[in-house]
């Protein structure tokens, strides 16, 4: 009888301990997850050590504060607060390190009604995938692809908006959102 009580609590207590590594495997798991997903921030920020690799084909007005990757974003007249490229150039930007995703956002100019014609890609090593195509963007566009890794955002301006040539972005973020089913 006494024997039986011991061998019940060493299977609870193997038991336990089988729970208690499982959950620290889960535990693992989610934080190398979240480290590839960029911890679910903005890996399109200065701060995260983001570029714009096409920087030599694009404007910046004015200068520095033009930059896309900035925080100052509600510094935005005809004069400042945002960068373009003319048609058939591109607005590229490129991650500190590759990066599992699945949703790139752009403000774009949006102190008139214009529409915006453009297309958006996604870069890994050599491989380049259109995820977005639009001839009628306008302000803020959100823009979810499926989960992928990401080395290089590219925006082509195909063919301008309803003003002029150019295509001229006041901010871009990329980030892994989470469905919110799952935060329930
Ligand atoms: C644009 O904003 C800047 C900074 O706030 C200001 O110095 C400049 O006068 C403004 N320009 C126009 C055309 O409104």
């Amino acid at each position: 009888m006494k024997q039986r009580g011991q061998i019940i609590v060493a299977i609870l207590i193997l038991l336990d301990l089988s729970l208690l590594t499982h959950q620290q495997c889960l535990k693992r798991q989610a934080t190398m997850r979240s480290i590839i997903r960029g911890k679910y921030k903005n890996a399109l920020h200065i701060s995260n050590g983001a570029l714009i690799s096409s920087k030599n084909e694009d404007v910046f007005v004015q200068r520095n504060s033009g930059s896309c990757l900035r925080d100052t974003i509600y510094e935005v007249n005809s004069s400042t607060g945002f960068m373009y490229c003319m048609q058939g150039f591109s607005i590229s930007l490129k991650l500190r390190q590759k990066c599992e995703l699945n949703t790139l956002k752009l403000w774009i100019w949006d102190r008139d009604n214009r529409f915006q014609t453009f297309q958006a890609y996604v870069k890994v090593g050599n491989m380049e995938t259109k995820i977005y195509e639009t001839n009628i963007a306008q302000s803020v566009v959100t823009i979810i692809f499926p989960d992928q890794f990401v080395e290089e955002f590219r925006i082509y301006n195909v063919a301008g908006n309803t003003y002029n040539q150019g295509l001229h972005l006041i901010k871009v973020e990329a980030y892994y959102k989470l469905q919110t089913n799952l935060l329930q």
